[in-house]
């Protein structure tokens, strides 16, 4: 963006000065880390199958923030959000998506519970997102 001024003369001089003045608009990412993927482990370990790899970054650029995090339920918290299989098959959080119409279904399991078994919940891979079956 950028804004023309026309400015008074300092005192002293007799002719105005035209002032030039640049705002750079400071789009989109500042201050925002880029989540590649995180890992979901409350329950998978305990209960003998692999911990979820989500694709953060994935998500992110297909859907807004507030599918998830406001309409969905998702807590902004890596680790924070306790789901259950049982609330996925009934269409709750990852299963509102993934139903077999909007993204592939949960008889998919080895897409979400793809990560090295005793990998402990959280962020992983800064900037990349590497998807299913990388940690
Ligand atoms: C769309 C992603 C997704 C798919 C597909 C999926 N799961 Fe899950 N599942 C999850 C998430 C997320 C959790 C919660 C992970 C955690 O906190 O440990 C979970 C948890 C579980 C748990 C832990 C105990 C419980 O009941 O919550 C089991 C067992 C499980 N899934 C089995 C399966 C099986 C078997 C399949 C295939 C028939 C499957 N899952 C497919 C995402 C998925
Ligand atoms: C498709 C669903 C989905 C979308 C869209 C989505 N998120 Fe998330 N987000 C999640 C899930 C799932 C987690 C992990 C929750 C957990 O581990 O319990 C998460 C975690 C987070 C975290 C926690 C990271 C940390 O360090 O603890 C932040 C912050 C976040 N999301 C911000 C955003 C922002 C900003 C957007 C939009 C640009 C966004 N999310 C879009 C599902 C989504
Ligand atoms: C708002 C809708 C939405 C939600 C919620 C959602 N997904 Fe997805 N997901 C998608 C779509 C769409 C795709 C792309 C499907 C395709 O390529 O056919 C996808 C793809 C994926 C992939 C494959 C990524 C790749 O690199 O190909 C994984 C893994 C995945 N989702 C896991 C999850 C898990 C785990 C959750 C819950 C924590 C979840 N998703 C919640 C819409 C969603």
């Amino acid at each position: 963006m950028w804004t023309i001024l026309k400015c008074n003369a300092p005192p002293g001089r007799k002719k105005t000065t035209l002032c030039l003045l640049v705002v750079l608009a400071l789009t989109g990412h500042v201050g925002q880390a880029e989540y590649a993927d995180v890992v979901l482990n409350r329950r998978s370990d305990i209960e003998g199958v692999r911990p979820v790899i989500f694709p953060h970054w994935f998500h992110r650029i297909r859907y807004q923030c507030r599918v998830c995090h406001g309409e969905l339920g998702f807590e902004m918290r890596a680790g924070a959000n306790d789901v259950t299989m049982q609330e996925i098959t009934d269409g709750k959080f990852c299963g509102a998506c993934h139903n077999g119409q909007i993204a592939w279904s949960v008889e998919n399991c080895d897409l979400c519970h793809s990560a090295r078994p005793g990998t402990l919940a959280g962020i992983r891979g800064g900037h990349q997102t590497l998807g299913p079956g990388n940690w």
